[in-house]
């Protein structure tokens, strides 16, 4: 089996993606490689975050490494909380809090339109490549679900009646944003 690391340390996302991978791909964590670097996310895009924490691991660590960056793009916020996201609500803050501002901000208004996208940058060699994967649907206007995480609760995709936190990890994976950056991803390591 081949190894690459994968840029997290994010269990969640692990065990999506070494869902997906099956067992064609080792995939280690930063973790597993004994990296507890504070990697900075400087970028002011999703590609720019996502080829600052692969080029880390491959320049530092030596293995050849992916590594993601997502966001939530929501139309009546003018694409707000975008590359953002993760800390909508100000640093030290969760899941929670960041879903609960955003509730807050959409209050009112009929536009719900939303989308998640996934930029995930490839580091082999001296080579970067970059494979994406976008999901549309609106925010819904009370969070529902307990499975997932981040604003996993109050985002429910086009193709469905509910949201990815009432979904079952297959069912999430087959239509969300990360999963399609990975199928992109994983079509290409497949193929070497
Ligand atoms: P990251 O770049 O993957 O760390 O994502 C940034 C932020 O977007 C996270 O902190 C989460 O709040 C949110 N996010 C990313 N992926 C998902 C997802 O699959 N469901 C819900 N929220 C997500």
């Amino acid at each position: 089996m081949r190894t690459i690391v994968f840029a997290t340390n994010n269990r969640h996302k692990l065990q999506e993606l070494r869902r997906i991978a099956g067992d064609s791909w080792n995939i280690l964590s930063l973790e597993d490689i004994g990296c507890d670097d504070d990697i900075p996310e400087t970028a002011d895009t999703l590609e720019g975050n996502a080829i600052i924490k692969a080029r880390w691991v491959k320049d530092k660590y030596g293995y050849d490494c992916f590594a993601d960056d997502t966001g939530l793009m929501v139309d009546a916020l003018g694409g707000a909380p975008g590359v953002y996201s993760a800390r909508y609500a100000g640093p030290g803050h969760d899941s929670a809090a960041n879903m609960a501002l955003l509730l807050k901000n959409l209050e009112g208004e009929t536009n719900r339109s939303a989308r998640f996208r996934t930029v995930i940058a490839l580091a082999q060699g001296s080579d970067i490549r970059l494979f994406e994967g976008v999901v549309e649907g609106e925010i819904t206007t009370v969070p529902a679900g307990c499975g997932g995480f981040g604003y996993d609760p109050v985002f429910k995709p086009l193709e469905s009646s509910v949201t990815f936190a009432e979904m079952d990890a297959d069912a999430k994976n087959a239509v969300s944003h990360r999963g399609r950056a990975t199928a992109a991803l994983m079509k290409y390591l497949l193929n070497q």
